[in-house]
């Protein structure tokens, strides 16, 4: 199958969404974040028990404090926006599920910044800090940090990545 001349648009932003970590200036419309929040929202999860939490940060001094807990604070620094993801461990009733979950909405969440115009970057790096994260928030412990999407418009397009040929990831098929 080929990436080009798809005709879905599912798959076609499936295929062209990149990493995005060089952001123009220009402030992002709050109302385009929710609704890539809300797309992000109808991610599946176990027993649809709807585990993610959000929170949304302009603040460039709280950016400044979060972007001190990561070596890619440039990243936090320059974007408009980020978006900590959280797990709500008092909605768990699984954690394999529940991480599962938060993951998918975290996908869902990039792509559909994406096809909103938007570049994002899922920061996991951060989460070696992920307490600090909350002080600085003052969020309460039952929120588990399990990324910082960094989002804004992006600085360039077509950039290119790669993944392993299908043939390779197919383990067993009979
Ligand atoms: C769990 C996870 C953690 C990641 N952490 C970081 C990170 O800390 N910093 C970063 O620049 N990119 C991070 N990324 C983005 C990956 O580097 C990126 O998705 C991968 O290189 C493939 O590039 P693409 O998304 O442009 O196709 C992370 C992605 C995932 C799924």
């Amino acid at each position: 199958m080929s990436e080009q001349g798809i005709e879905s648009p599912v798959l076609k932003a499936i295929f062209e969404r990149r990493s995005i970590r060089h952001f123009e200036d220009a402030t992002v419309d709050r109302d385009l974040i929710l609704q890539a929040l809300k797309a992000a929202s109808w991610a599946p999860s176990g027993l649809n028990n709807q585990p993610w939490r959000f929170a949304l940060i302009r603040d460039p001094e709280v950016k400044e404090k979060l972007g001190a807990l990561t070596r890619y604070s440039t990243i936090l620094k320059s974007a408009p926006v980020l978006v900590p993801v959280f797990l709500d461990n008092e909605a768990s009733y699984d954690r394999t599920k529940d991480c599962q979950a938060v993951g998918s909405c975290l996908q869902t969440l990039l792509l559909a910044l994406h096809s909103l115009g938007l570049g994002a970057v899922w920061i996991g790096e951060i989460l070696k800090n992920k307490e600090k994260v909350l002080e600085i928030l003052k969020l309460p412990e039952r929120l588990e940090l399990m990324a910082v999407v960094a989002v804004g418009h992006p600085a360039h397009k077509n950039q290119t990545s790669h993944r392993k040929p299908i043939e390779e990831l197919i383990i067993f098929d009979k």
